[in-house]
């Protein structure tokens, strides 16, 4: 019987069809989905983080009421995701156990400081753009919850990103000091962007069985890539120099080539010494200690509910 099934769950990846949570599934391919979509889901928790820190200085009541709307998404786009890590199994209140134990991990890019408000305007274009960039393909991920959950987000991804855009074009439009500002920001965030992609395929453990299970559709490398060439013109017409003295344009390769990568930099951040590591996971742990009597008390309404 589990040949059988094997062999149906084979045969719908092979077909393009979706694996939906009361199918057979190999274990290793639920764990992989757990791992992805949790860290997938704390990033957007941790990511309210940098931008928060902005929302009682935001410079107009514009500004405040966009940044607001944007960082409550952000919230909304993790508890979607934790509902659908539920469907395969796990609880949401271990995986906030597992992430503020830092036995899961969270993208990278929430670990560095927003320093000025112009940073916000460079995390919706920069950090917000990889992220579309990312996440468009995996609307057609194999696992439905996944990719249907990814349709939304994708949707106020690209809103995230305009406004970002946005934002700098204003700044941009403004006095030397503010374009300085612009970047500055541009010049902190640009590498980081780029390492949100992950490994180098050629470092990168998880991403032959994935793309075999065709959980991701493009290898870290490939999106990478995308995004520089999409970035570019971007830049360009924003009037800002992004920091890369290699950056060119090949036309054999029909790509802009890039310089080289501080991977070293990256697995700092991993193992938890980036800039703001500490302080985003502590953060974090407070929210959820300080959160506790809410749950108490639902859990009592709920049991109060139950037994009347
Ligand atoms: N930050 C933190 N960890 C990372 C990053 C990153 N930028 N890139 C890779 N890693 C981790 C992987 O999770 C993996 O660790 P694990 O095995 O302990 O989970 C390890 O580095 C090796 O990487 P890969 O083998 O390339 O891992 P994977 O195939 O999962 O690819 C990727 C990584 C591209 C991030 C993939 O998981 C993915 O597409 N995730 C969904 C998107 C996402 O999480 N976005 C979050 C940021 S965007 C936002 O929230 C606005």
């Amino acid at each position: 019987a589990e040949e059988s099934l094997e062999r149906h769950f084979e045969h719908t990846i092979e077909r393009d069809q979706r694996i939906e949570p009361r199918d057979w599934m190999p274990d290793a391919y639920r764990a992989t989905m757990v791992r992805q979509i949790a860290q997938h889901a704390h990033s957007e928790i941790i990511g309210m983080q940098p931008e928060g820190d902005w929302i009682t200085r935001a410079p107009s009541l514009r500004r405040k009421a966009i940044l607001l709307a944007k960082v409550q998404d952000e919230a909304g786009h993790g508890l979607y995701l934790y509902s659908a890590t539920e469907t395969l199994g796990v609880d949401r209140a271990d995986l906030t156990t597992r992430l503020i134990e830092r036995r899961q991990k969270y993208s990278s890019i929430f670990n560095y400081p927003t320093l000025s408000y112009a940073d916000v305007g460079v995390i919706g274009w920069l950090v917000d753009g990889a992220a579309i960039c990312n996440q468009v393909p995996l609307c057609r991920s194999s696992y439905g919850p996944y990719a249907r959950a990814m349709i939304r987000i994708c949707k106020e991804e690209s809103f995230h990103q305009r406004q970002g855009y946005e934002l700098l074009l204003t700044m941009m439009r403004g006095t030397d000091a503010q374009r300085a500002m612009v970047q500055d920001a541009v010049d902190r965030w640009w590498w980081p962007s780029l390492m949100m992609f992950g490994p180098p395929d050629a470092d990168s453990p998880n991403t032959a069985q994935s793309m075999a299970w065709k959980i991701k559709r493009h290898t870290n490398d490939e999106l990478r890539q995308r995004f520089v060439d999409m970035t570019v013109p971007q830049a360009e017409a924003l009037g800002v120099t992004l920091p890369d003295p290699d950056l060119r344009w090949n036309p054999d390769r029909g790509h802009y080539d890039f310089g080289p990568i501080d991977w070293d930099e990256f697995k700092r951040v991993l193992r938890g010494d980036g800039p703001c590591n500490a302080e985003r996971v502590a953060r974090r742990r407070r929210a959820h200690e300080e959160g506790a009597w809410v749950r108490e008390a639902a859990a009592a309404h709920a049991a109060k509910r139950r037994d009347s």
